[in-house]
């Protein structure tokens, strides 16, 4: 693989242990995959920050990381284990909130931008079309490669660290033209709304093994349907890359010259795959939105679809601090607070250690939460629209 002569002084250890590890980390890869040399990028995105998935072992490697490491690009962190202000009201035992706290010091050590969310894209980390970067957060890499056209791999937690302290990553993959061609088509129905596109993503993700869909016939389709979408691709699936006709902005670039198939969805295969992953329960303990986190849009139907009804059952919303403020600034988000919802940042279910929280069954509309509640905390999900979740939360 070639290297540039400041990518062979990282890698010799002249820029001290954290770029020697981080190059090491990257030129392995690239061999992996066969990539020629490195290309430069314009952010990262880094995923793997609760506490409950880094463990001891991942908390050590940050921390000795940090001694002498500095990113080299705009770098934003996926959410952690709780909200870093509100962790006490959201019931987060002390001893899990020293561990997460000692993790975002070793990431803020390391100059990375704590924004703890899963949605950077809402929260001014937008790259532009055709920018390389490195991201790893599943729902974050589909939706810039797919919305906006910027180009990543799925990166892991490590490699998105080490390209964040390069500056760079291998040449490979969703970084070249030939990765990015559609060779699936998927002729499916016109999307309700959230659930509907999840359950879409949900569902192709599943019946495909790794490809590019192109997606016709979906209609008008917001910019939450396409969040919904993706995040349900990638967490069934391991898809990165997905286009939609007349919506997104390489859907006629390439030729079809790849496609190998033609697959039908229909509104029933929908309403299967969410009976499916979905479990019975009389009572919720917990309802929420916000997987991936929620947008001001999202925030706003809510309250809209509330009309003055204060809710009688937790209901929380997950949001980037951005959004948060956003609706702070504009009055919304205390007219929520008045009503009974809660706001939550820098976390997610998924990610918070929920099971120490004693919750059991658990409201959402979305697949992706709906599949790691069940396998990673093996809590019981039931999945509705979004109207139908704020009318239980108000019953
Ligand atoms: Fe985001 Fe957590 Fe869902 S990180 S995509 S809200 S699982």
């Amino acid at each position: 693989m070639y290297l540039t002569r400041l990518e062979e002084r990282m890698l010799a250890g002249e820029y001290g242990y954290a770029a020697q590890k981080a190059m090491e980390i990257l030129v392995a890869l690239g061999k992996i995959y066969g990539a020629e040399r490195m290309i430069e990028i314009r952010s990262a995105q880094i995923s793997g920050v609760s506490y409950s998935n880094l463990g001891e072992e991942g908390l050590e490697f940050l921390l000795k990381l940090a001694e002498d490491g500095c990113v080299r690009v705009p770098t934003t962190l996926n959410p952690c284990g709780m909200d870093l202000e509100e962790w006490r009201e959201m019931g987060i035992p002390e001893d899990f909130a020293e561990k997460q706290l000692r993790v975002i010091e070793a990431y803020r050590r390391l100059g990375v931008e704590l924004t703890l969310t899963c949605t950077p894209y809402l929260a001014g980390n937008m790259p532009e079309f055709g920018d390389h970067v490195a991201w790893s957060e599943s729902s974050a890499v589909i939706y810039i490669n797919s919305v906006i056209g910027a180009r990543t791999n799925r990166e892991g937690g490590p490699s998105a660290l080490a390209a964040a302290i390069t500056g760079r990553t291998p040449l490979y993959g969703l970084h070249l033209d030939d990765a990015r061609r559609p060779t699936i088509i998927v002729r499916a129905p016109r999307i309700g709304g959230e659930l509907d596109a999840s359950a879409l993503g949900y569902h192709v993700g599943r019946i495909l093994v790794g490809g590019v869909p192109l997606f016709t016939g979906l209609g008008a389709i917001s910019r939450d349907q396409l969040k919904a979408l993706g995040a349900g691709l990638a967490s069934s699936g391991g898809i990165a890359l997905f286009h939609v006709e007349g919506v997104t902005p390489e859907a006629q670039r390439y030729s079809r010259e790849h496609v190998e198939d033609v697959i039908e969805v229909t509104e029933n295969d929908l309403r299967n795959e969410i009976e499916m992953l979905g479990e019975e329960f009389d009572e919720p303990d917990l309802i929420f939105v916000g997987c991936p986190h929620a947008s001001i849009e999202e925030l706003t139907k809510i309250y809209l679809l509330l009309s003055g009804r204060s809710v009688s059952r937790r209901f929380w919303i997950f949001a980037s601090r951005a959004v948060r403020a956003q609706a702070e600034r504009i009055g919304l988000l205390a007219k929520l607070e008045e009503l009974g919802v809660r706001v939550y940042c820098d976390t997610c279910p998924v990610v918070a250690p929920l099971k120490r929280l004693g919750f059991k069954n658990v409201l959402t509309n979305s697949m992706k939460a709906a599949y790691y509640l069940r396998s990673l905390h093996e809590v019981r999900v039931q999945l509705k629209p979004l109207r139908k979740l704020v009318e239980d939360a108000v019953r």
